[in-house]
């Protein structure tokens, strides 16, 4: 017999199908609501393991209607909707797909910072706009070479970021909870200190409990009128009123966004901004490492009911 699945967030076309094949799955489907407590009370009593993804709320009252779940396969890198301490507790495990994504995230957040320093989107309307020739030469803007990069979490994004802007002749400083053994990058205990010796400071902290408002309004003004803020973590840690106050103001240069506070809906008034180049959430957003996500989700749901220990466990 196929073991039960819940699958609370779809994986692409082929791995939807591999589950298909070899679970019997029970779909909540986000689409439907009001389906949401019939599934739920026909696959709690018999699902040890779901599907699920970061954007997924999974608390106690979500929880209480799965008593025998033992795995939560995610595919993502974030689960800051997660009740984490509470599905530790009751004996479930988390996997994550954090080590599917780092290239392109990384490469993304080069991307928004060039974009950003080189004032891309500017110049593209300007070409397009045919206003090049008539009104003068397009502002000059700077290089990367030779400047800081102040990254926040050196962990496998944030070393592949350094790596980047390594290639590119920065020089990486970092921030984090305590200082990497083996790494010989300058460490700031404060994110404040990191900013300020920064020109472009690059968020790559996980998101989650612990880090919301980590980029405050005092993080911000530190990086100076020539400084760039990166940002492909969560929008939560960003304090967002305060870096839209300093980029109105002039306080800092300019800012590159994957990730905001209200998703899919951010703030108008930021993404008015000239000097702000905004992407939709989607620096993993190639079909390559969706692929790869998705084939370790099922990977460790298969590494789960075959008894042996799961690929990548965040619990
Ligand atoms: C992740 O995997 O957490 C990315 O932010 C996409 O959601």
């Amino acid at each position: 017999m196929k073991p039960d699945v819940l699958v609370a967030y779809p994986l692409r076309p082929r791995q939807m199908a591999e589950l298909e094949r070899l679970y019997s799955l029970h779909r909540l489907d986000l689409a439907a609501p009001e389906d949401r407590e019939a599934v739920l009370a026909k696959a709690g009593p018999v699902c040890t393991a779901m599907v699920v993804n970061g954007h997924v709320t999974v608390d106690r009252a979500f929880l209480d209607q799965l008593p025998n779940l033992r795995l939560a396969a995610c595919s993502s890198a974030g689960f800051d909707q997660m009740d984490l301490p509470e599905m530790t507790r009751r004996g479930i495990r988390l996997t994550n797909t954090s080590d599917a994504l780092v290239d392109d995230v990384a490469d993304m957040a080069l991307t928004l910072m060039l974009a950003a320093r080189r004032r891309l989107i500017e110049a593209d309307a300007y070409v397009r706009s045919g206003e090049w020739g008539r009104q003068g030469m397009f502002p000059l803007t700077t290089s990367a070479k030779g400047k800081r990069a102040g990254i926040v979490g050196l962990g496998n994004i944030g070393k592949a970021i350094a790596r980047r802007c390594e290639v590119l002749g920065m020089e990486i400083g970092y921030s984090g909870r305590s200082q990497k053994a083996g790494v010989d990058h300058a460490y700031f205990a404060d994110p404040v200190a990191l900013a300020d010796w920064a020109d472009v400071l690059l968020i790559a902290t996980p998101g989650g409990a612990g880090t919301e408002g980590l980029i405050s309004a005092a993080v911000i003004d530190a990086l100076g009128p020539e400084g760039t803020l990166i940002n492909i973590s969560r929008g939560t840690v960003v304090d967002e009123a305060a870096l839209i106050a300093a980029l109105q103001a002039g306080r800092i240069a300019s800012a590159g966004l994957d990730v905001y506070l209200d998703e899919p809906n951010p703030d108008p008034v930021l993404t008015a901004l000239p000097n702000v180049v905004v992407y939709p959430h989607h620096a993993s957003g190639t079909e390559e490492t969706r692929d790869a996500m998705a084939q370790l989700t099922l990977d460790n749901l298969a590494a789960f009911f075959a008894g042996k220990p799961v690929l990548t466990p965040v619990n």
